[in-house]
């Protein structure tokens, strides 16, 4: 055949491996408001630039009569391309393929990927929609999902890893997102669970509904398994593009900058007005953190889940920064089981990929209670306290109103190594408020008072005056300094100017023994 004849049929192959599991199968994916695997990969990457890999390549099965049935590719595109203009490598199921599902093949094309992620330092984002487990392959197709687990693992904390739940992900297809740093779902078409309702049915005798059991919001807000829950696969691609602003390609490289067009002197006179007068009463953070951030430009993880505690990626000055923030709006802003995983999980993110730690806090001490106790607070709780203990990235906390108990602790204190520690002049201090201090140093007093409340509330005066302020910290050097809130900006700014280069390290080992 001549070179002519020879591309003509290449062309043909080409388009070929674009079809799929065929006309009918896509038409089916579009009817349920999914985009196909190749359509996908048009929105997440820059126009024009992916390079696919292994097209060419067919499973191996001869059972059950898929000798006969070789799609191109098998159910998985790969490649690499870039989002704003850095490199990614991207794998992309296809759902029209054997339902996405994986076999011994679809592995190799996917540990190629994730391969050459690792060694060329680049992160590695999977498109998942998927079946699970090839159910003809048997434990070749179990082995695929082990070695893509294990290279995981090996990517965790080197290269960023990011999965798109984008179908019915069942069995083997969630536990590759699950070690991945961040998991995007989409409502109404995504799901995520180890056993589908069939089975929970059959054991358990609950009756739920795929998305009951395991869609977006259930994993967006109770589970805490995704971090982003998007009402559209275009709303969800588009937000993968947008947390490229803020991080790194690997743990060497340094996060992208912001723009530099908010003044970095700029102050924000709402700010004097945030925290109300009355230490009970609430307030909103993300107000703080919009006024404070540049452009008020806030990318937040986790957003529904465990909403006590606020986690998500700014610029300030133009660095890239990873907030942690105390709410309290929502439960006061104590920490509780859920938000200490949650803000451990992140701030372990931002020191692998050298993300510098913005702390604003706020919280009245973790949250008392029989079903916390039972459930673990005590080892939960420890694993945010020793994820900020841990990290040496520059590490920064504005105390703006309550920080008390083991929480003043936790939440970057200056004895576990942070930075530089701020405080507004309404910040309280000291061991625990005022009112349960009372309760325990004056209960015979109080109890053989006249009037046991103005007793209670004279001594709670007296209490406030001594501990509850941010005076006696500072006296100690555990607050650098005590600022007007309106300069919350500039100073947050100079500090993360002036650590730019810190260095810092912790003793040779294995590996720590995070208290899981
Ligand atoms: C082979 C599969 C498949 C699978 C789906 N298909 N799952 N083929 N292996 N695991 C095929 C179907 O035969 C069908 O082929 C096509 O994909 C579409 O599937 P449908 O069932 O028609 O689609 P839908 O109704 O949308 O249901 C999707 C689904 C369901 C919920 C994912 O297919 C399903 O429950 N699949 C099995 C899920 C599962 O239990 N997987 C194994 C998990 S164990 P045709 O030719 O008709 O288009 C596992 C072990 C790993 O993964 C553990 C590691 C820790």
């Amino acid at each position: 055949m001549s070179i002519h004849d020879e591309l003509a049929r290449l062309e043909e192959l080409r388009r070929e491996s674009e079809q799929g599991g065929g006309a009918d199968r896509l038409a089916a994916q579009h009817e349920r408001g999914k985009l196909s695997a190749r359509e996908r990969l048009d929105l997440l990457l820059d126009e024009g630039s992916f390079v696919e890999f292994d097209r060419f390549v067919t499973h191996r099965s001869t059972d059950f009569g898929l000798a006969d049935r070789k799609v191109l590719g098998d159910g998985v595109v790969t490649g690499y391309g870039t989002i704003h203009g850095r490199l990614v490598y991207v794998f992309s199921q296809d759902f029209t393929v054997f339902g996405g599902s994986l076999s011994e093949a679809h592995a190799e094309k996917i540990v190629k990927l994730q391969d050459m992620a690792l060694k060329n330092g680049a992160p590695l984002i999977g498109l998942n929609d998927s079946g699970g487990a090839r159910i003809q392959e048997g434990v070749v197709s179990l082995g695929g999902y082990a070695d893509i687990f294990l290279r995981n693992t090996l990517a965790s904390g080197v290269v960023p890893q990011i999965s798109l739940v984008l179908g019915p992900c069942a069995g083997g297809a969630v536990y590759s997102p699950a070690i991945t740093d961040f998991v995007y779902m989409v409502r109404g078409t995504s799901y995520m669970f180890v056993t589908g309702p069939d089975v929970v049915k059959t054991v358990t005798h609950e009756d739920i509904d795929m998305e009951g059991l395991g869609g977006a919001d259930v994993h967006a807000s109770k589970s805490g398994v995704a971090h982003f829950a998007a009402d559209s696969e275009p709303d969800c691609l588009a937000s993968v593009r947008d947390l490229f602003r803020f991080i790194p390609q690997n743990n060497r490289s340094l996060p992208p900058a912001g723009g530099d067009a908010d003044p970095h002197d700029r102050q924000d006179e709402a700010l004097l007005d945030i925290v109300p007068d009355n230490p009970n009463h609430p307030y909103d953070m993300h107000d703080v953190i919009r006024r404070v951030v540049d452009d008020g430009e806030f990318y937040e993880v986790h957003e529904r889940f465990a909403q006590n505690l606020i986690v998500g990626f700014a610029h300030l000055g133009g660095h890239s920064v990873g907030v942690v923030a105390n709410q309290p709006a929502v439960l006061a802003g104590v920490l509780d089981i859920d938000s200490s995983v949650k803000g451990a999980r992140f701030v372990r993110f931002c020191d692998a990929f050298n993300i510098p730690l913005v702390v604003l806090e706020d919280v009245p001490g973790f949250l008392p209670g029989v079903s916390q106790e039972h459930r673990g607070i005590i080892r939960h709780g420890a694993k945010l306290l020793y994820a900020f203990a841990e990290a040496t990235v520059p590490k920064v906390t504005v105390i703006t109103r309550k920080a008390y108990g083991g929480a003043y602790d936790v939440m970057n204190s200056k004895h576990i190594r942070g930075d530089v520690n701020l405080a507004w002049p309404q910040a309280e201090i000291a061991v625990m408020g005022p009112k349960g201090a009372v309760e325990v140093l004056f209960k015979k007093e109080i109890a053989a008072a006249d009037d046991p409340k103005a007793a209670t509330d004279e001594r709670i005066e007296e209490y406030r005056s001594k501990f509850a302020n941010p005076y006696i910290a500072a006296a100690r050097g555990y607050v650098d300094d005590i600022i007007d809130p309106r300069q919350t900006r500039p100073r947050l700014i100079s500090a993360l100017d002036m650590l730019r280069d810190k260095r810092d390290g912790n003793p040779a080992r294995k590996h720590g023994n995070l208290p899981l």
